[in-house]
């Protein structure tokens, strides 16, 4: 079969890109991690009250496991701050009682769009200790901007035992 010059440059253009997307979707996996986040389920967003997220907050799941349930409504978090000692590996349930909020913390690989009747999952580990904005990054009303929360990331007293020595 007789394929034209051009044609045949563009079809091996093509193949190449092909393989370099999949080189980078492979790569994002593999070496960065990369997860998309999931759904745990559906939810009633007027009966919040009688699911888990009735009471936000964090839960200690020991061995350094953590549970959040989180509820994002204008223009607030419940629960408004999280302390977690270093090294916490948290996972993250979140949903709204309203609009589509977004669920972003800064330096982290969390990142969720919050939608009314979705309970939204994510997991990150928390290996530095610091101060880490978690903020709503998509646009929910006149309050958007002051939609965000800290999350307070403790020294552990194993790590400042070892820092004074
Ligand atoms: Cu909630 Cu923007």
């Amino acid at each position: 079969m007789h394929i034209e010059r051009y044609e045949k440059l563009w079809i091996y253009a093509f193949v190449i890109m092909l393989a370099v997307f999949v080189a980078a979707l492979m790569a994002g996996a593999i070496l960065f991690n990369v997860r998309v986040p999931g759904s745990a389920g559906l939810i009633n967003p007027a009966n919040l009250d009688e699911t888990a997220f009735a009471n936000p907050g964090i839960h200690d799941m020991g061995d350094g496991n953590y549970e959040v349930y989180m509820v994002a409504r204008m223009w607030s978090f419940q629960p408004s701050e999280i302390v977690v000692p270093e090294g916490a590996h948290v996972t993250f349930y979140v949903t709204s009682a309203d609009v589509t909020h977004g669920f972003i913390i800064e330096h982290h690989n969390a990142n969720l769009e919050v939608l009314p009747g979705v309970i939204g999952v994510t997991n990150t580990t928390f290996n530095t200790p610091g101060t880490f904005k978690l903020q709503c990054h998509e646009y929910c009303g006149r309050g958007h901007q002051m939609m965000h929360i800290d999350i307070i990331v403790e020294e552990t007293e194993v790590a400042l035992a070892a820092n004074e020595e």
